[in-house]
């Protein structure tokens, strides 16, 4: 395998640096903006070098953002290359263009880093589906908010200082909010239930609610009442209606998600025959995230394409209810249940009721009631 390898940065040089030794698979070409040399591969800054070149069967994205990775992909598949990428916004947006454009030509196209970095998410869905119908994915998918709640649960950090220390330690970017407001994984469900289900999910019905409005009053309530605040994803497949959504959900305590610590993640599909499998590990870094990037070159060397085929497209119902945790915010939609100081426990309301509430006021916080 001839790789064009477009990127160098934290996920590029890790896969660089894995197949250095290998026989199998050859970085011939890498696309970099800086001025670095490397020993055994060229480093051109136009694009067209690997996308003329013939001899590069494989196309490896590792820039991140959406342009121009969207259209350097996709001149790469109308060239014939096969893709691998680690990029959950390329995919999870372009999802409808670029896997329908992979069947067509016949291209293998993996994302495998996408979802869990060097956790084999995607592949195991993949494996699972051969022989189960799967029902539900989801769990901790995102390690700054992972790190940012476990800091606050255990060290009695304030959102602020905890945030903080997770830029220091390398955990969150200096903008913070694709991670904290949960869009990274809204990307993450999207492409996950996309996979596991068959379907292509209309996104425009996915809530997303984040954990940048949690106080330190907040945590100290849920540990009064034996609960963990975690960031989970839900994506559902019940009698043919997919649910999917992003919150912050308490969790009790004793619960597997409730003791994942720091930036780990914790992805569990629950199947047919299956039931319910976890899986554990490092959701980013170099190198466990690079370790699946060359996985998926090795299932492509296999002739392994994309994980389902694509599937109809469907909009999501959120009409599961459930009881809501709410702090601040004006007209609640739902009767108190309960008072938790200067919060509330509301009668169950279902998932898209209380997150078009949550548009209307952004400054509360919200999170369900596992
Ligand atoms: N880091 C992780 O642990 C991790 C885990 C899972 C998935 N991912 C995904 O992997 C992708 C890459 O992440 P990363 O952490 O490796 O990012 P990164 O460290 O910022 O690396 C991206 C590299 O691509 C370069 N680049 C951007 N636009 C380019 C262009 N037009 N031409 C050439 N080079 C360009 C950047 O150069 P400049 O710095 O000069 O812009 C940078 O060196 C993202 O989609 C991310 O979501 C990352």
């Amino acid at each position: 395998m001839k790789i064009g390898l477009l990127g160098f940065g934290v996920v590029g040089r890790g896969v660089y640096d894995i197949v250095a030794d290998r026989d199998d698979i050859q970085v011939a070409k890498v696309l970099c903006l800086e001025d670095i040399t490397l020993p055994d591969a060229e480093v051109t800054k136009n694009f067209q070098d690997i996308l003329n070149d013939d001899t590069i069967d494989t196309v490896i994205e590792a820039m991140g953002g959406l342009h121009p990775a969207y259209e350097f992909v996709r001149a790469a598949m109308e060239a014939g290359k096969n893709i691998v990428t680690s990029n959950k916004a390329l995919v999870a947006t372009f999802y409808d263009d670029l896997i329908p454009l992979a069947e067509s030509k016949g291209l293998k196209f993996r994302c495998t880093a996408a979802v869990g970095g060097g956790i084999g998410w995607l592949s195991e869905v993949e494996r699972s589906r051969r022989i189960q119908k799967i029902h539900k994915v989801g769990g901790i998918m995102n390690g700054t908010c992972n790190y940012i709640l476990d800091s606050m649960t255990r060290l009695g950090l304030d959102y602020g200082e905890a945030l903080k220390q997770a830029q220091a330690l390398g955990y969150a970017e200096a903008n913070p909010s694709t991670d904290v407001e949960g869009i990274d994984t809204w990307h993450k469900v999207i492409l996950s239930s996309n996979i596991a289900f068959g379907v292509s999910i209309d996104k425009a019905g996915v809530p997303a609610a984040g954990i940048s409005r949690i106080t330190a009053a907040d945590v100290e309530n849920f540990k009064a009442h034996g609960l963990v605040c975690k960031l989970i994803s839900t994506g559902k497949l019940v009698d043919g209606k997919c649910s999917v959504y992003v919150q912050p959900t308490l969790i009790p305590q004793g619960d597997p998600e409730a003791a994942v610590p720091s930036n780990y993640n914790l992805i569990t599909l629950i199947g047919q025959w299956s039931d319910r499998m976890s899986f554990y590990g490092q959701g980013a870094g170099r190198y466990p995230t690079a370790y699946n990037v060359v996985q998926d070159c090795q299932d492509i060397l296999l002739g392994r394409g994309f994980y389902s085929p694509y599937g109809e497209k469907v909009t999501v119902c959120n009409d599961e209810k459930l009881c809501f945790y709410v702090r601040g915010g004006k007209d609640l939609p739902a009767a108190v249940a309960e008072n938790w100081g200067s919060a509330v426990v509301t009668e169950p309301i279902s998932v898209s009721a209380i997150h078009a509430w949550l548009k209307e006021n952004p400054d509360a916080f919200i999170a369900a009631i596992a």
